[in-house]
């Protein structure tokens, strides 16, 4: 009999961890069904208890159920505590419901996968919503020495500057803010490309040596990918990589085994095409 997995959310239907899980079960010889389940924004509570309840081992939690996941969680990882956000939820040994955030990790397996150091690094983040605060707890544990959030609405990203401020050097401004000098890493972090828009940077945060992220990723390259490319960056990297990736840890958490992931993102590449 398998162990019994899912991803909650609403909607669910675009969710790619399905065939994620199901690559890393057939890697690891894990016996492990994963599921997506589209849950009713009245029921989530409910459906995550019936869920272990009745045996289940472990969920994954995505829109909009995050940061309930963290209100529900009666234990909590550093980086969920942080990003006062759940992606991740087991039952330990006493019983007791517990959260994890593998997001941020998952950003930077995939950094490290491209060679990207975050030990040392200047990063200018755009953007100051959920995403951004998932990442920034796994930022600063990785090493970098300083982190610059600008967002559309300032205030948000002193807000999130004053609240992280504790764990590294980090500043928040506008847009209009930014220092023009390159960054060791420009990461987008804001939505905008759903509106097909641009956050509005000046092409100097990118050198040659700059590396660009985008955590939005899809058939086509992104608009800030292709922006970064013509501003000159050697290394676009879109976030793909890091859905694989928070995948993995999520398992690793679940399984104790960390499957490899450069082949899973090539399929997953593949199928979006
Ligand atoms: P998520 O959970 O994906 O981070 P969110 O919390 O709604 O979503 O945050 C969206 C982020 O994208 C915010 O930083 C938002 O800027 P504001 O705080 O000013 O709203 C940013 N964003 C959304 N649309 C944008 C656009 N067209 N241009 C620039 N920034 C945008």
């Amino acid at each position: 009999m398998s162990d019994r997995y899912a991803v909650f959310g609403n909607p669910i239907n675009h969710s790619k961890s399905p065939q994620i899980h199901a690559a890393f079960a057939v890697q690891t010889g894990e016996a492990v069904e994963y599921s997506a389940q589209c849950i009713d924004e009245d029921q989530f509570e409910a459906s995550v208890e019936a869920f272990f309840r009745e045996g289940g081992k472990g969920l994954n939690i995505t829109v909009p159920f995050k940061q309930r996941a963290w209100t529900m969680a009666q234990w909590r990882s550093p980086a969920a505590e942080r990003a006062g956000a759940v992606n991740t939820l087991y039952m330990n040994e006493q019983g007791q419901l517990c959260g994890d955030n593998t997001d941020g990790i998952g950003l930077v397996c995939d950094l490290e996968n491209h060679r990207t150091r975050l030990q040392g690094a200047r990063v200018l983040i755009l953007g100051a919503g959920g995403a951004v605060r998932g990442v920034l707890e796994p930022f600063l544990s990785a090493g970098a020495a300083q982190i610059v959030i600008a967002n559309r609405t300032a205030s948000k990203a002193h807000e999130l500057a004053q609240a992280f401020g504790d764990l590294g050097v980090v500043s928040g401004c506008g847009f209009k803010e930014i220092d023009p000098a390159p960054f060791d890493l420009v990461l987008n972090g804001t939505s905008a490309s759903l509106q097909g828009d641009l956050p509005p940077i000046p092409v100097d945060v990118v050198a040659r040596r700059t590396t660009c992220y985008d955590m939005m990723y899809g058939a086509k390259q992104t608009p800030f990918c292709a922006w970064s490319a013509a501003a000159g960056s050697g290394k676009v990297m879109d976030g793909l990589g890091m859905l694989v990736e928070q995948a993995a840890e999520s398992f690793r958490i679940w399984r104790g085994v960390k499957p490899q992931t450069a082949e899973v993102i090539e399929v997953i590449r593949r199928q979006l095409s």
